[in-house]
């Protein structure tokens, strides 16, 4: 049996680096083949784009270019990984996915989402995850783990990362409400409680999907 594609989305946080990992490593101990990819990057020219969109710019890119950065990354991580892979017979989670984009540039800065979803469709061939992990945090929790990070890290928040509370909002109501849409191929996880629990709650939408 082939692998699965499975993406992992939510509010900066809340965990999808954390718990990708921890699903990519029971899904190795099964005897699965297993690849982890974040987004935007995952290929050369997709980490470079990442480095663009983090950067601190005189003239940081307009939303339209912030939309066509990611949706390049996008592309080439999907032709030259993601397609790859899973023609291959491999599992592939990607650490953030199309979802991001319609959270951050449709709800979070107002992008017409049904457009978005056709820039997307030509940047993905149509690909679409068999199953979307959303790791919901309130934004209390967000903002909690990041400041955490940051200190762990002495890194400052990113352009992103510093967006203000009501843009942060509007993300989470976002990505809620995508999962609504599509109940079918979203699992949406409260991610506040305890890691265990949570990595439970994953394993068991991956068992079912
Ligand atoms: N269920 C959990 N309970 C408590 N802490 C958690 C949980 N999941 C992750 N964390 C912690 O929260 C912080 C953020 O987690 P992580 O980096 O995985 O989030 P993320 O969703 O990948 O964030 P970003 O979008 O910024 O990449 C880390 O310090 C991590 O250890
Ligand atoms: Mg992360």
């Amino acid at each position: 049996m082939g692998g699965k594609f499975i993406s992992f989305e939510g509010p900066e946080g809340g965990g999808k680096s954390t718990h990708a990992a921890a699903l990519a490593e029971t899904l190795r101990a099964e005897g699965k083949t297993v690849l982890v990819t974040r987004e935007p990057g995952g290929t050369r020219l997709a980490e470079l784009i990442r480095g663009l969109v983090r950067e601190e710019l005189d003239d940081p890119p307009v939303t339209r270019a912030e939309v066509l950065l990611f949706l390049a990354a996008r592309a080439q991580v999907v032709a030259n990984v993601i397609k790859p892979a899973l023609a291959r017979g491999e599992w592939v989670l990607c650490d953030r996915f199309s979802d991001s984009t319609f959270a951050y540039q449709g709800y979070g800065r107002g992008i017409d989402v049904q457009l978005l979803k056709e820039l997307n469709d030509f940047a993905t061939e149509g690909l679409v995850p068999d199953l979307t992990i959303l790791l919901d945090v309130p934004p209390e929790v967000s903002r909690e783990r990041i400041a955490e990070r940051q200190r762990a890290t002495s890194t400052s928040a990113d352009r992103i990362e510093a967006a203000g509370e009501a843009f942060h909002k509007r993300l989470r109501e976002g990505f809620l409400a995508l999962a609504k849409a599509e109940p079918e191929r979203f699992a949406v996880i409260d991610s506040s409680g305890d890691p265990a629990e949570v990595d439970r709650m994953i394993r068991e939408a991956v068992r079912g999907s």
